[in-house]
């Protein structure tokens, strides 16, 4: 089961939330909602499904409803309509106490603009989620001082929040946020005040953690790029309505409509595209065939070449020609044998790496996956039709 879950979530902000929302259902649009009841629809029957070890990223426009929907899942703002369950337990139907308990162990925010204590010092306020949580002193210093050594402060830890950078003061808001052990992170915008260069080396930064600690990882952006880097699937927002959900291939390769493809138009694909996302399955893949079986195969299959792999993994591909040369000098070699060395490319490498091979090579090159096996095939006319953006394959065909 999904460890969060939000289920059919609503939230109107306004004078008569619920009378604006029966409104909305009738047909009315969230400007002349406004217009009409002063209600502002922030959030229009959103349901969200997150993994456990998954980062999901949600973004959208400004004002579409991203840090409603964050604010949401700890229960900072109560829905209008909707559910909200993590790890199964319903969020809105527990007590104050349980609320707060739920909030300081279970999940841990990092903010836009850092939320530091100014008067903590760094390891002060890396101890301060533990603080809050009843931590001992002794045991919340330890825990703080390896969580500052971690982000990469080691030597900061006396100092305040105004002598360090931008990106330093988020680490420390992010060593927060981890030393909570908390399972769930909320990161609502959390690298968009740092400039560029900081920003790519935070990315970077969560990213390694994550690799190692799996944590569940709702993070807000208005960046594709983030968004693309960070994701394991991306949840679109436009006007309090989830336009589309789903991993950053699927977002750039087939995007819900005309919103979704302004917000991809730009994006380089060959960086951001990798491999395993576009690739095809092997035509026809040669094991232990007699040669007379590999023959009879390709030609069903009308191809000109098998991919030949054993049980140690891809060796390499065999054309007709060559197992028809074979079969007529009747020396009868092994399909194997007559594997000839071709490029391949790893599965889990962007199709900027793959482009050199996959362009000179005369046939679709072999996709390694990470366990040394044949995991597919990729063309050039493939490269060529995935790096093409959606709207202008549209156009072209109008
Ligand atoms: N407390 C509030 N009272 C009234 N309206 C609100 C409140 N909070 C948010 N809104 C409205 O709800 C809508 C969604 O706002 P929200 O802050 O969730 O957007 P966002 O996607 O996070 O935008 P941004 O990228 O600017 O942070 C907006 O129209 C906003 O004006
Ligand atoms: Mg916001």
């Amino acid at each position: 089961m999904a460890l969060i879950e939000a289920r059919h979530l609503s939230k109107v902000f306004g004078p008569s939330p619920k009378k604006a929302l029966a409104l909305v259902r009738g047909g009315m649009s969230k400007d002349e909602l406004l217009a009409k009841t002063k209600n502002v629809l922030a959030l229009d029957d959103v349901s969200i499904a997150v993994e456990r070890g998954e980062t999901f990223v949600v973004m959208g426009l400004s004002g579409s409803g991203k840090s409603t929907l964050i604010r949401h899942l700890n229960r900072l703002i109560d829905p209008t309509e909707g559910e909200i369950v993590i790890d199964g337990v319903d969020v809105l139907g527990l007590s104050i106490r349980e609320l707060e308990r739920f909030r300081r162990g279970k999940t841990a925010m990092v903010f836009q603009r850092f939320g530091l204590l100014p008067h903590r010092t760094v390891i002060d306020n890396v101890a301060y989620g533990l603080e809050v949580q009843g931590v001992r002193k002794a045991k919340r210093r330890a825990t703080a001082a390896e969580w500052v050594r971690t982000v990469g402060l080691a030597g900061y830890e006396d100092r305040y929040p105004s002598e360090l950078s931008g990106g330093m003061q988020q680490r420390v808001g992010l060593a927060r946020a981890l030393s909570t052990d908390a399972e769930i992170l909320l990161m609502d915008e959390a690298f968009s005040a740092l400039d560029p260069l900081i920003r790519s080396q935070m990315q970077d930064q969560l990213m390694e953690l994550q690799a190692r600690l799996r944590k569940t990882i709702v993070f807000i952006t208005h960046d594709l790029d983030e968004a693309l880097r960070l994701g394991d699937r991306i949840a679109i927002l436009k006007d309090g309505r989830l336009v589309q959900v789903g991993t950053p291939a699927e977002i750039l390769l087939n995007p819900a409509d005309a919103y979704v493809r302004a917000f991809v138009k730009d994006v380089n694909r060959a960086r951001v595209l990798t491999v395993d996302a576009v690739m095809k399955p092997p035509p026809l893949r040669l094991t232990d065939e007699t040669l007379e079986q590999a023959l009879a195969a390709m030609q069903r299959r009308g191809a000109e070449i098998g991919y030949v792999v054993n049980d140690r993994g891809y060796r390499g591909i065999v054309t007709r020609e060559a197992v028809n040369a074979a079969i007529a000098s009747h020396t009868a070699p092994t399909v194997e044998s007559l594997a000839v060395d071709a490029p391949s490319i790893d599965a889990g490498s962007s199709i900027a790496e793959a482009l050199p091979a996959t362009l000179s090579s005369e046939y679709p090159v072999a996709v390694i996956g990470a366990d040394g096996a044949l995991a597919g095939i990729l063309s050039a006319d493939r490269v060529g039709e995935v790096l093409t953006p959606p709207a202008e394959i549209k156009e072209a065909a109008e």
